[in-house]
């Protein structure tokens, strides 16, 4: 399925994911609240209809979308995949891994991580699933079309990165949670 048929169902995905997202840019990587170096530019692998572009614009940054399957018509956005990312990225970005972690492979998301260690800062965005995780969210999240769906613990670490905050927090349709995302934000170490 490609971006074209990214339909009503991502809809009701959304503004949760946003909101999360959103809250931790604000309260880690703009101006006012870095501790290092402040994002100028969201860069946004495996963007989807580039619905970030929004929120990118409500924070004042600059925004570049990233996807194989790129939607028409939307000047901010290009075609490629998570690997391109390295030659994309500029060292004020914020690379955005929303929604994607689950269509990529061990190789593809650790290239992508390793290399965004030259930015700002990284956001994932993803299932969130361990003990905790309902068998209503586990079902759903079977029935994804990404098949890396990976523990919650994969992502408590990523390699040269400090982890700055985890949101956890349920999608819900009509008020009733079904799938259980987590939004986690890090900082690159410093590099030797
Ligand atoms: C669930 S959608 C999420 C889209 C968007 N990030 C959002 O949250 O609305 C997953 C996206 O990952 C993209 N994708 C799949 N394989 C990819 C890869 N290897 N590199 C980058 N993006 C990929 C798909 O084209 C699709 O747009």
């Amino acid at each position: 399925m490609g971006t074209v048929a990214y339909g009503w169902l991502a809809r009701v995905h959304w503004p949760a994911r946003e909101q999360a997202i959103r809250g931790l840019i604000r309260r880690h990587f703009l101006n006012e609240t870095a501790s290092r170096d402040p994002m100028t530019r969201i860069l946004d692998v495996g963007c989807g209809p580039a619905w970030l572009a929004e929120t990118a614009a409500a924070l004042d940054a600059e925004y570049l979308g990233v996807d194989p399957d790129p939607p028409r018509g939307v000047p901010q956005v290009r075609a490629g995949r998570a690997s391109d990312v390295e030659e994309l990225l500029q060292p004020r970005d914020l690379v955005v891994i929303n929604g994607v972690a689950h269509h990529l492979d061990d190789a593809e998301l650790s290239g992508v991580v390793a290399s965004a260690r030259r930015s700002a800062g990284l956001i994932v965005c993803d299932h969130a699933l361990d003990a905790a995780t309902p068998l209503r969210s586990r079902v759903l999240q079977s029935l994804d079309r990404g098949r890396h769906v990976r523990p919650l613990e994969f992502f408590e670490r990523l390699r040269g990165w400090s982890r700055i905050e985890t949101l956890r927090f349920p999608i819900r349709i009509a008020g009733i949670p079904a799938w259980d995302y987590f939004a986690a934000a890090y900082r690159p170490e410093p590099q030797a």
